[in-house]
C-alpha cells in the first residue's frame, strides 16, 4: 500500500519536463496492432496505463522491445489471437481501443470490458458500437467481453454522425475505418490533440486520414499499414496540472516540452485568476506572486476547458478570493473528491453538475484519498498548498497517468515522498479512526 506524505505550504520553483501524452499513448499503442511491420514509438510516458497496454499487446503475440525509457519498438507481424485475456485488459479504460484496432485489421475482436477511472457514473460505449455497426460489424457484449465481428471480408466505409462528441468513439471508429473498403466520414467528431496525434501516427504508417482536429474526419481505406517511427505529443493535462500546482502554491516554474497552443484553454483561465503565464516556443513560464482571483469554469470538449483539469482547477479556486462557479459539462459525476477538499477546510457546495466554490484563506493538511487519476492530482495540489502534513492514499490512481510525479515535484522544491505502509497498519488505523 503506497501513500504520499506531503508537508505543504512551500512555493514551487524550477523547471519541469512534461512527458508524452497518456491519452495519446493509450490509443497509439493499441493502433500499433494494425501495423504489419515494426513501429518505433518515441516519447512514451512511463506510467502504469502504458505498461498495461504494452502487456496486452504481448499477450496477443506482439513483440515489444524497450529501446530506452521512453522509446519502444512494437512488431505486430505475428499476432496469434484477437481475444484479450481478462487481466490486464479489464483493468484499463483504454482497452476499448483494442476493439477498433483488432476489428480494423483482422475483422474480429473479443476484448474484456474496460475498467479504468470510475467517476461514480456509467461510461457508455454506445457511440463506439454505433460506429462499428455502421462499418458492417456485428457487436455484442456478453460474458464481460465485447465481441465484434465484420459481417463480410472487409469492413465497408460509411458516414457516421456521432450523437455525442466522444474522444474514445472518434478514435475507435477512425482505427476501424483505416483499412475498411472505401471512404468513411465521421461527423461531430471530437477534436482533442490526441485525436490529431492518432491520425498522424496512422498516416505515418500509411493510412489516409484527413481533417483530424476538426469536427469532420475523412478516412480513405488502405490495404495495409507498414512500419515507421513516430513521437507522441506532450501531455496537455500533465502540463496543466503542474501549472495549477504553481497557481495553488505560488512560486515560478518553467514548464518544458509542451505545445503552447494545446495549453491555451488552461492558460487563459489561470491568467484570469491572476497567474502570470509567459509563452515561449515549447515552454511556458508560470508565476504566481499575488492573491488568486475567483473565476467561472465550464468543462467542454476541446478546445474548451478540459474535464480532466476540473478537479485541479477547482482545488486552485478553493484558495481564490471570492466565489467561483465550476460546471462539469462532460461527465455526470466528477465531484466525489470535493469531500476530501472539505476535510482540508475548503468551502465547496456541489449541486449536480455545478460546484459553488467559496474561496478560503488556506487549506489544512489531512489524511485524504485519491478517488481517481485527476482527483488524485487535485489531492496532490491541495496537499502541496495546505498548511501542515497530508497523507494521500490510493495513489496507484495517480501513477496511472503521471510519470515520476514525486521526483518532478521534489525537483521543484516540494516536500513530498512516497512511503510503503503494511496493510495491517492500515486496518488498525481504520479501526481507531
Ligand atoms: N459518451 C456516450 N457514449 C459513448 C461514449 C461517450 O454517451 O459511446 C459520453 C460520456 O458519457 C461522456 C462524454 O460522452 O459524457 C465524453 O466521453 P468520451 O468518450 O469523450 O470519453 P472517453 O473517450 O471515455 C477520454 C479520456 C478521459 C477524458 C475524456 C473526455 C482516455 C483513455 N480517456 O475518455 O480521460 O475525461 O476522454 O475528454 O482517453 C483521464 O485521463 O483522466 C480521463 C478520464
Amino acid at each position: 500500500m503506497t501513500k504520499y506524505l506531503v508537508q505543504g505550504g512551500k512555493p514551487l520553483f524550477g523547471e519541469v519536463e512534461i512527458s508524452g501524452a497518456k491519452n495519446a499513448a493509450v490509443a497509439i499503442i493499441p493502433a500499433a496492432l494494425m501495423v504489419d511491420g515494426v513501429c518505433r514509438i518515441e516519447n512514451i510516458p512511463q506510467i502504469s496505463d502504458v505498461t498495461l497496454c504494452l502487456r496486452i499487446l504481448e499477450q496477443l503475440g506482439a513483440n515489444v522491445r524497450a529501446i530506452n525509457r521512453h522509446t519502444v519498438e512494437i512488431d505486430c507481424r505475428k499476432i496469434h489471437s484477437t481475444r484479450t485475456q481478462q487481466n490486464p485488459a479489464g483493468k484499463i479504460r483504454a482497452s476499448y481501443y483494442l476493439v477498433g484496432a483488432l476489428l480494423g485489421r483482422f475483422g474480429q475482436a473479443e476484448v474484456a470490458m474496460p475498467g479504468g477511472c470510475n467517476f461514480g457514473g456509467l461510461r457508455p460505449i454506445d457511440q463506439h458500437v454505433k460506429g462499428f455497426s455502421a462499418l458492417g460489424a456485428k457487436v455484442i457484449v456478453e460474458g464481460g467481453f465485447i465481441h465484434a465481428t465484420s459481417e463480410s471480408d472487409r469492413l465497408k466505409g460509411c458516414s457516421i454522425y456521432l450523437d455525442v462528441v466522444s474522444v474514445g468513439a472518434t478514435m475507435n471508429i477512425m482505427m476501424a475505418a483505416t483499412m475498411a473498403e472505401g471512404n468513411t466520414v465521421i461527423e461531430n467528431a471530437a477534436k482533442e490533440p490526441h485525436i490529431v496525434d492518432l491520425a498522424n501516427f496512422l498516416n505515418s504508417m500509411g493510412a489516409n486520414i484527413r481533417g483530424a482536429g476538426t469536427d469532420t474526419i475523412k478516412i480513405r481505406g488502405v490495404d495495409r499499414l507498414s512500419g515507421g517511427t513516430y513521437a507522441i505529443i506532450p501531455d496537455q493535462i500533465e502540463a496543466g496540472t503542474y501549472m495549477a500546482a504553481v497557481a495553488a502554491t505560488g512560486g515560478q516554474v518553467l514548464v518544458k516540452n509542451i505545445i503552447p497552443k494545446h495549453m491555451d484553454c488552461i492558460t487563459a483561465k489561470l491568467v484570469e485568476m491572476g497567474v502570470e503565464v509567459e509563452e515561449h516556443e515549447d515552454t511556458l513560464l508560470v508565476r504566481r506572486t499575488g492573491p488568486l482571483q475567483k473565476a467561472n469554469v465550464k468543462t467542454m470538449p476541446y478546445p474548451g476547458f478540459p474535464t480532466d483539469m476540473q478537479p485541479q482547477i477547482t482545488t486552485v479556486l478553493s484558495l481564490a478570493q471570492g466565489t467561483s462557479l465550476v460546471t462539469e459539462g462532460v461527465w455526470s459525476n466528477r465531484y466525489r473528491y470535493v469531500d476530501e477538499l472539505r476535510r482540508m477546510g475548503a468551502n465547496i457546495q456541489v449541486d449536480e453538475k455545478t460546484a459553488v466554490v467559496e474561496g478560503v484563506d488556506h487549506l489544512t493538511g489531512a489524511p485524504i484519498q485519491a478517488y481517481d487519476l485527476r482527483a488524485g492530482a487535485a489531492m496532490v495540489i491541495a496537499a502541496l498548498a495546505a498548511h501542515g502534513e497530508s497523507e494521500i492514499s490510493s495513489v496507484h490512481y495517480i501513477e496511472r497517468g503521471y510519470e515520476d510525479i514525486i521526483q518532478k515535484l521534489r525537483r521543484l522544491g516540494a516536500d513530498i515522498r512516497s512511503v510503503e505502509e503494511p496493510e495491517e497498519a492500515e486496518e488498525r488505523k481504520a479501526h481507531i479512526g
